[in-house]
């Protein structure tokens, strides 16, 4: 493995660009608001350690926003003077699908699916890691680490070659094989961690703090910058907010940037209350699920995570207890289903939708529809199910389905098999 920090002069990527670079932002704690410098590398308040933010003056901001490339259209609404098009790899702008069938099922009035899996490198997480990326740049810095379940580690690798960014992958025990192969191909470098995952994180920030080197991980303030913009996204392309909106939680990272979304759309007043925000996670590995029905403020570890969900399967989430403060401020709520629901939803949303997700993404599905079953969701309500990772991330969940084995023909069985196909 590469050695990192030996020479600090050599790791210096463009010093001073910070100032061009980045808009004007303050940099916040989540829970006490102690302000930090912005020109810090913190991404953890010093005095409290709950995460930081990134405050923004948004008086310039305009909504509905221009047409054009996100870059462009939603500038206004991030910490960044310009972001060059040629650092892009096309992310953002995902389908927002209308159900045809799981809508009727459940006779909502409308269903839609948030379709993340067709980011570049196939989930959510590209939103995020290009403008956690843009900060590291901006802090003139050229070695970036990241602390994945695998989504992660392939959107760090695949945007720091796009930078020229030296990239190290610090990648849970249980992150399917097939999630890291591809990391080689970006020339990222990768260290499989056989260890307490919930602790990694935290590991993580101590050993790169005195370090010429900035970790992207999941709730980084940068990164939720940009994975705000899904909310922003959702209501730009609905032409009005969604009554529900549901996502996967594992750190707590995407729900606290929807949850800034929502709190930063409502000081704009384009939305006049804030949805029903809805966290999802798996049964077996629920601590922000568990704390929210406990009535708790902080996260206890979950001691012996399982759940088939493997990207949502932190123990010991580092926003959970930023998530369960910013969702009881808007009335939201954090629910877990097991692993039969998700399995069951991620078949129908496959075989019903054409929609094939990861799933940890079908926990959405499973939740809406125990929300409504619970009559917690009324059925006028218009929904909204992100499905954060394309179904190809982990082709390994396929062996818990019981799918049809592929007949197998030479030319004379093929007649006899077209006849059997026309009339079934
Ligand atoms: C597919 C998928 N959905 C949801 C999440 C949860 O995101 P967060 O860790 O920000 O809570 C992850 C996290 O890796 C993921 O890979
Ligand atoms: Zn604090």
């Amino acid at each position: 493995m590469a050695c990192i920090g030996a020479d600090e002069t050599k790791y210096a990527f463009d010093g001073g660009r910070s100032e061009s670079l980045m808009a004007k932002f303050t940099l916040v704690c989540s829970a006490c608001e102690r302000t930090h410098e912005p020109s810090e590398k913190a991404q953890r308040c010093a005095v409290c350690g709950e995460p930081l933010l990134a405050r923004l003056d948004l008086s310039e901001a305009s909504w509905p926003p221009s047409p054009g490339r996100w870059t462009a259209r939603f500038r206004s609404f991030l910490p960044f003077d310009s972001i060059a098009d040629e650092l892009t790899l096309g992310e953002a702008g995902t389908p927002l699908v209308r159900a045809r069938s799981l809508g009727k099922e459940l006779a909502l009035r409308e269903l839609w699916f948030k379709c993340e899996g067709a980011n570049p490198t196939g989930s959510f997480k590209d939103r995020g890691t290009i403008t956690g990326l843009l900060r590291v740049r901006a802090l003139g810095l050229s070695h970036v680490g990241t602390v994945s379940t695998g989504n992660m580690a392939i959107s760090v690798a695949a945007y720091s070659a796009r930078m020229g960014l030296r990239c190290l992958v610090l990648a849970g025990a249980s992150v399917p094989a097939e999630k890291l192969a591809p990391l080689g191909l970006y020339g990222a470098n990768i260290v499989r961690f056989d260890g307490d995952y919930g602790d990694l994180y935290y590991s993580s920030l101590r050993l790169a703090k005195d370090l010429p080197v900035y970790m992207v991980n999941s709730d980084d303030p940068f990164r939720i910058e940009g994975q705000k913009l899904l909310f922003y996204e959702i209501v730009d392309q609905l032409g009005r907010p969604p009554d529900v909106v549901l996502v996967p939680v594992s750190s707590g990272g995407n729900l606290s940037a929807l949850l800034k979304a929502v709190d930063e759309l409502l000081d704009l007043r384009v939305l006049s209350k804030p949805p029903l925000v809805v966290g999802v996670q798996a049964s077996g590995c629920n601590p922000v699920a568990r704390a929210f029905r406990n009535g708790r403020e902080t996260v206890d570890r979950v001691t012996h995570p399982q759940t088939i969900a493997h990207a949502i399967m932190n123990p010991y989430p580092p926003s959970g207890a930023r998530a369960l403060r910013a969702l009881r401020r808007v009335g939201g709520l954090i629910l877990d289903v097991g692993d039969e629901e998700i399995l069951a939803a991620q078949r129908d949303l496959a075989a019903k939708e054409g929609i094939w997700v990861q799933p940890d993404s079908a926990t959405t599905l499973a939740a809406i529809r125990r929300l409504v079953s619970d009559r917690q969701v009324s059925q006028g309500h218009s929904v909204v199910c992100v499905l954060t990772g394309h179904g190809f991330k982990d082709a390994a969940a396929l062996g818990q389905h019981a799918l049809p084995a592929a007949a197998t023909a030479g030319h004379q069985e093929l007649p006899a098999l077209f006849e059997r196909f026309a009339w079934s």
